[in-house]
């Protein structure tokens, strides 16, 4: 299995894809995961990338572009992979383009996470996530059992610093800005599917491998 994840902030990528790496045992790549390490870590790229994720905008494409070509290369990949945040522009588009192509790399679909703006704002206000594991709970939708415990490692599960209503609207606008004219861009290559992301999660995540299979059909028939 070789995905793209699509969609706005809080559409649920991270949510699902945690899901779909444990059923099929593919590398879950999260462009956003990396950049918080390094800023954890206080790394030149951390260093670099965090002015921009506080305040929601992009960190510039060479950097990510350099940090996707190290870390698709990694062994984990091999099986195969989830790309959740990645590519987020066109010159991130076409640099992945190419970078696939010199590995012998096809990816089987680009999953557009359809959701509307509304519920945006409501999960991603109501995040919370585990400051040691990265598992993804929220306030009201997926509450931790013990009130501010990760449910998977007993750490503390906090809010995300870019996760205020003020950074997350300026996220949605740098994601309609800058990452919708993707779709276009995968609509002409024939590899976007399309998913309902506001239902519930185990209907995303299925309707996500109903699709993927559907395409594959098609591949194998041409
Ligand atoms: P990143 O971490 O990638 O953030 P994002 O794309 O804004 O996506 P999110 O992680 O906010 O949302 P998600 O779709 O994964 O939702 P989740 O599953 O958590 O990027 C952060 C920053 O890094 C960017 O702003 C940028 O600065 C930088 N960056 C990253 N990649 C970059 C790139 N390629 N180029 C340049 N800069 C880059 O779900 C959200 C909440 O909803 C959770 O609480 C969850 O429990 C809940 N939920 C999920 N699904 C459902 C459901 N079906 N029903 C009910 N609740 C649900």
């Amino acid at each position: 299995m070789r995905l793209i994840f699509l969609g706005s902030p809080g559409a649920g990528k991270g949510t699902q894809a945690a899901v779909l790496r444990e059923r099929h045992s593919v590398a879950h790549v999260s462009t956003g995961d990396i950049l918080r390490d390094n800023v954890r870590g206080g790394t030149p790229l951390g260093k670099t990338a965090r002015e921009y994720m506080d305040s929601g905008r992009l960190v510039p494409d060479d950097v990510i572009i350099a940090m996707m070509e190290e870390r698709l290369a990694q062994a984990d990949c091999k099986k195969g992979f989830i790309l959740d945040g990645f590519p987020r522009t066109v010159p991130q588009a076409e640099a992945l383009d190419v970078l696939l192509e010199r590995l012998g790399i096809v990816v089987d679909a680009v999953v557009l996470f359809d959701v509307p703006d509304e519920l945006v704002v409501e999960r991603l206000t109501g995040r919370r996530v585990c400051g040691n594991c990265g598992a993804i709970f929220h306030a009201v939708f997926k509450k931790t059992s013990v009130p501010g415990i990760c449910d998977l490692c007993g750490e503390e599960v906090v809010q995300r610093d870019d996760d205020s209503e003020e950074v997350v609207l300026k996220r949605l606008e740098v994601y309609k800005k800058q990452t919708t004219p993707l779709t276009g861009y995968y609509e002409r290559k024939k590899t976007l599917v399309r998913v309902d992301a506001g239902q519930c999660g185990a209907k995303v995540v299925a309707d996500i491998e109903k699709a993927v299979g559907r395409r594959n059909d098609i591949d194998q028939e041409r």
